[in-house]
């Protein structure tokens, strides 16, 4: 009987886009060999890199476990989390480059920050109550379905991987994209908020808002926690246009 040996591991290149603003130097690709291992991400590819061959590589981590949204980039031309996206789910030429639109820090590095902020601060994302809450009052009961409907568009971790992924916003810079259209959808499904739909009407009747949208979907493809952006816009859409007539 003869016993097979494991395949050899592959031999991996990680073709990324190094840039540094401000620095004069053009973009330009860079590329690194990495031996592949079992169970590798592309962060752990990209962590050996910055490790063994070249620390000035930058790009952005924190929880490792595709919670923080940190470590959004361009697989393939594909947006995606570095630390949820598997080698062996990729062909051996890996391309890597920054998700666009953002500000671009350096390498793989985008603030997304900042723009998360300017949409929070432009969509208002925070309930709105005439009342103070008080602090000693005991908690008002929510409906369980009404719970898991919030906290299900809840979960978005702010990647802005629908927002490097959406045709309008390569067009309209102040489109608020479809992670601001699910935060809107959040809030208005919330009985805490007493925000009507005039006052959502206010925020998102227009081409920066849901009538930007062209529904290609990009968003919907992309986004890594599943998010329903599809049904959410759409059905925003429809709410939307009964308050514009
Ligand atoms: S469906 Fe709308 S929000 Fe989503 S990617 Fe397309 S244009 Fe952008
Ligand atoms: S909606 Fe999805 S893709 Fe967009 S920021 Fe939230 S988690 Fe990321
Ligand atoms: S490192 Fe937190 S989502 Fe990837």
């Amino acid at each position: 009987m003869t016993t097979s040996s494991p395949p050899a591991p592959r031999r991996l290149t990680l073709r990324i886009l190094r840039s540094l603003p401000g620095a004069g130097e053009a973009p330009h690709w860079q590329d690194f060999p990495v031996e592949e291992a079992e169970g590798m991400t592309l962060f752990i590819a990209l962590s050996e890199i910055r490790a063994l061959a070249d620390p000035s590589l930058q790009f952005d981590f924190v929880c490792r476990a595709g919670i923080c949204g940190s470590c959004g980039m361009l697989i393939n031309g594909r947006p995606g989390l570095a630390c949820r996206s598997l080698t062996r789910d990729l062909p051996a030429l890996i391309t890597l480059a920054p998700l666009p639109v953002f500000e671009l820090i350096g390498d793989l590095s985008v603030n997304t920050g900042k723009w998360m902020r300017g949409m929070a601060e432009r969509l208002e994302t925070w309930i709105h109550a005439s009342a103070s809450p008080a602090l000693t009052a005991v908690e008002a009961p929510m409906a369980p379905e009404l719970a898991e409907a919030i906290y299900e568009l809840d979960r978005c971790i702010e990647c802005g991987c629908c927002v490097a992924g959406c045709g309008t916003l390569r067009m309209r810079e102040a489109f608020v994209g479809a992670v601001g259209l699910n935060k809107i959808a959040r809030f208005r499904l919330d009985p805490r908020d007493e925000r009507s739909d005039d006052d959502y009407y206010e925020l998102i009747g227009d081409d920066t808002g849901v009538f930007g949208c062209m529904s290609l979907l990009g968003c919907h493809d992309v986004c890594p926690k599943g998010l329903p952006l599809q049904t959410q816009i759409a059905f925003l859409r429809r709410k939307m246009a009964l308050q514009g007539v």
